[in-house]
């Protein structure tokens, strides 16, 4: 939701100050991609000066070539925003960087200022007038408001301290004009030391490359940052930074030969499954905790795809242990919170999901223990649990989780292990077993995936149905189709069909069959029921319109994911749709 950066220059890297920022938002984008804007201290005129625009950073990058021509601009600070839009909608006068009256402040923001209508009251009065419908505008006037009578960083602090709400926030000043300003509360925020300066930005991500070493911000931090220097205090107190070097590389934020993220993402599956097994086996000794952690009562909370991991585990656990795990929508957790008690295993790729981070609050409050499975190490959740499993998916740079789920599904997937008895080794076994099983069924579908996409990319509604393990991975197929394609999706257990589903059954409408074989007869009878009143039906399964490779029950999701991932995706191309970044969505919705 919303990607936020600055970034303090060395003197000799002024005239790249653009650039880098334009490259931190290239890398950002997938937080949100309704506008755009970058403000930076423009050394010659000794001026803020501020770009900004609907619509994504290319078309940012236009309205700059256009005034710039070849970029060519001293800055000694700047930052940037690229936004997902949650007051005002997206236009350019929304779009941040905001200004305050005289153009001495800019500020960038992500998350919501719940007092912004109070204060835009008392600002007004006092003659501060407005140009934008966003909450964020108000913190530019306040920030404004404080430098009449303070130093920078005490104006800026005065200014924080009366926001209620949540944010992470990065501003400059004219009046210092070496220094960025930032805070964090209950919004990502990380900063980083590099070769070209110091940096701050809303993830980890678009830091490697650019940065030597970051270290997470924590919530009520406050502090500045020039070319040489992070300062960082909480309460009023300097806190010491420690600082980790970013374990992801460059490459894997690249999209090398392929087209699209989504599509890469996709095809890392084999080797991400793997390396989370082989990794999560290396830390037995937290397997053992969390087993023993789940022995009382637990639930699962999770959004999103992340949620579909958790359905997986919890039908897991019971068809091979006899216990029922429950699994709560994350977005629904608050008014079950009289279950968020004993171990919560809380996931999230992330690590940053507003929704997910508020039931794992509300858990620590009931005195529950926190497992959290999470991608994204030094994310808040990371922090937040008792205990993290990680998924070593590296970065995810497509909007629509992928193979994150998977290597969701192959932490939990030990986890079950474990309760079974099985040791690590066993666990060294699946991550080949399962990293085969994922190859192939990309081996053996994806031509077929294509070819169905080609039929199916017009249509407008269609269901997937499946029976057992296939019932939530027909959730996450349809999740994906739905976000990707923005071809109306519904999953349904098969049999549930009859129950009222069938009335939209008539001469072509498509029903996808997804295949386990704990029950085929089920989705058979469906089958039936379906093309007796002229539907299109279509398997995904071994032998089926989209092949898939035979195996045991409980492997199903890593042999049915990927058809389900690339039928979204080719259905997505053909339609001219961007994989990558489907509208009216953001990768970490760190809003509620
Ligand atoms: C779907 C998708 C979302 C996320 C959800 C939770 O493709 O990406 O549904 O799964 O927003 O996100 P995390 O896992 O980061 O908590």
């Amino acid at each position: 939701m919303c990607g936020i950066a600055g970034i303090a220059a060395r003197e000799e890297y002024y005239d790249d100050v653009l650039k880098e920022l334009i490259r931190l938002l290239e890398s950002l984008e997938y937080r949100g991609y309704d506008s755009a804007g970058i403000a930076v201290y423009d050394v010659d005129s000794k001026k803020i000066r501020v770009w900004k625009k609907k619509g994504k950073v290319a078309d940012l990058v236009k309205l700059l070539r256009s005034q710039l021509g070849d970029f060519k601009l001293k800055a000694s600070v700047g930052i940037a925003h690229t936004r997902w839009a949650t007051h005002g909608e997206p236009k350019d006068e929304n779009a941040h960087p905001h200004i305050d009256c005289e153009g001495k402040v800019a500020v960038v923001h992500n998350g919501i200022i719940s007092n912004y209508k109070e204060l835009k009251r008392e600002l007004e009065a006092r003659g501060h007038s407005f140009r934008s419908e966003t909450d964020t505008e108000v913190f530019a006037h306040l920030f404004e408001e404080e430098l009449k009578r303070k130093e920078p960083f005490e104006a800026f602090k005065a200014a924080v301290a009366r926001l209620e709400g949540y944010y992470a926030i990065v501003a400059i000043t004219s009046l210092e004009p070496h220094k960025v300003f930032f805070a964090r509360k209950e919004s990502p925020l990380v900063v980083g030391r590099g070769p070209k300066g110091n940096y701050v930005s809303s993830d980890v991500v678009s830091l490697v490359g650019n940065c030597w070493e970051v270290s997470p911000l924590y919530d009520d931090d406050v502090g500045w940052m020039n070319d040489k220097e992070i300062y960082v205090e909480r309460g009023g107190v300097r806190r010491r930074l420690s600082f980790i070097k970013p374990t992801w590389s460059p490459v894997q934020a690249q999209k090398g030969s392929y087209e699209y993220f989504m599509l890469k993402e996709i095809h890392e599956q084999p080797q991400v499954v793997k390396e989370t097994l082989i990794s999560i086996a290396s830390e037995w000794d937290k397997v053992e905790e969390v087993v023993n952690l789940l022995e009382g009562w637990a639930v699962v909370v999770a959004a999103g795809t992340s949620y579909h991991a958790g359905l997986i585990f919890s039908y897991n656990v019971m068809k091979e242990t006899g216990r029922y795990i429950p699994v709560i929508d994350a977005s629904e957790a608050p008014h079950f919170s009289k279950l968020l008690k004993g171990t919560v295993v809380a996931i999230s790729q992330s690590g940053e999901t507003y929704d997910t981070l508020k039931a794992v609050r509300i858990a620590k409050e009931n005195g529950a223990k926190v497992v959290g499975v999470v991608n994204v190490v030094g994310s808040t959740l990371d922090r937040e649990a008792d205990v993290s499993l990680y998924t070593r998916a590296g970065p995810e740079i497509g909007v629509a989780a992928t193979k994150t789920f998977l290597t969701q599904l192959s932490v939990l997937n030990a986890l079950v292990a474990r309760m079974v008895g099985e040791g690590a080794n066993r666990v060294r076994e699946m991550a080949n077993e399962l990293s085969k099983i994922t190859k192939e069924s990309i081996e053996v579908s994806a031509g077929y995936a294509k070819g169905l996409a080609d039929q199916l990319y017009t249509k407008r509604d269609m269901y997937v149905l499946g029976t057992g393990i296939s019932y939530p991975v027909a959730m996450e197929g349809a999740l994906k189709i739905k976000e990707i394609s923005y071809v109306h999706a519904e999953a349904y257990p098969a049999g549930e069909a009859k129950h009222g589903p069938i009335a939209l059954a008539e001469p072509g409408f498509p029903v996808l069959l997804v295949w386990t074989p704990e029950d085929v007869e089920k989705l058979e009878v469906a089958e039936k029921e379906f093309e007796s009143r002229g539907s299109e039906v279509y398997w995904v399964a071994p032998r089926g319109d989209v092949p898939i490779p035979e195996v045991d029950w409980k492997y199903v999701p890593f042999a049915l994911t990927p058809p389900l991932q690339l039928l979204s995706y080719y259905m997505a191309v053909k339609k001219g749709l961007d994989p990558d970044k489907p509208r009216n969505l953001a990768k970490s919705v760190t809003v509620h």
